[in-house]
């Protein structure tokens, strides 16, 4: 690894750079690919502008997919957390674009689970309110799109498999219920909750699995990997909240020493 590697250790690598220039991720050797990239919708992040026009938006999805794309392994598969679409900013068909887009990249398209976060303080833009004259209808939902590189079977791994069979039976259904993580908490504009990069990783990747984050913002896929034995490697542009992410690890390491289930 190169040296942008803000802290290493046997099973976790977390790197403080630009996806766009990093070469620490040698090609072909994620199994998993997890991420929720910005959603360009004007996110105050230390070190990203999260209000591109919608056409630098995709350019900018494209380049960070193809580069993933690389990485993954021939079996390797991809989880990407986008919104349904947007509002703000004017109306976009966000997760069918990004979909679109990852197949221009050469992914394959194997399935969409919907996250219901239940996130009811969206429900504020009405639009025309109790009028047909141009009312707004928002679903509070994310969606993970699930996409594979060359073959959806998976042969390469330990073949180890960590899944309880309630887990298997609740999480192939593709309607997960599950609520948001809190800015505040975390201390991260946008962070997801663990539950998230947890059930991808015990769904579609193997125990000893190698993980990727390119945009690991608190380091929430790389704490989950932890928590389930797999190895992984985040990628983040902003110096603080890689460090955030070491705290949070550490943190969960403790906890869990001090308290073993
Ligand atoms: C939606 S947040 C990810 C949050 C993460 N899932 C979590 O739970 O904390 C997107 C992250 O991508 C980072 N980012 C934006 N542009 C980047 C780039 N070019 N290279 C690496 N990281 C980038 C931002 O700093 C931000 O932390």
């Amino acid at each position: 690894m190169g040296k942008k590697v803000l802290f290493q250790s046997e099973n976790l690598a977390i790197i403080n750079e630009d996806i766009f220039s990093t070469r620490a991720i040698p090609s072909q050797e994620i199994d998993l690919v997890i991420t929720s990239p910005p959603y360009n919708v004007d996110i105050r992040y230390n070190s990203h502008n999260d209000g591109l026009t919608y056409e630098d938006y995709r350019r900018f999805s494209k380049r960070w997919m193809k580069r993933c794309y690389r990485w993954l392994r021939k079996d390797g598969r991809f989880c990407l957390n986008i919104p349904l679409d947007k509002n703000k900013g004017g109306q976009q068909s966000v997760g069918a674009d990004l979909t679109t887009i990852a197949k221009e990249c050469g992914f394959s398209y194997h399935t969409t689970i919907i996250w219901n976060e239940g996130n009811i303080s969206r429900r504020t833009a009405w639009g025309s309110w109790a009028s047909a004259s141009a009312p707004y209808v928002i679903a509070p939902v994310e969606l993970i799109v699930v996409l594979y590189k060359d073959s959806w079977k998976k042969t390469s791994g330990s073949r180890k498999s960590d899944i309880t069979p309630g887990e298997f039976k609740d999480w192939t259904n593709g309607l997960w219920t599950f609520n948001g993580e809190r800015k505040t908490r975390i201390g991260h504009p946008a962070p997801f909750p663990v539950e998230l990069p947890l059930r991808c990783m015990k769904l579609f990747s193997f125990v000893g699995d190698l993980v990727l984050d390119p945009f690991m913002g608190s380091g929430s896929t790389l704490l989950a990997a932890s928590q389930c034995n797999r190895r992984s490697v985040g990628i983040e542009i902003d110096f603080h909240y890689c460090n955030l992410a070491i705290r949070r690890i550490e943190e969960d390491l403790v906890r869990r020493n001090a308290d073993p289930k």
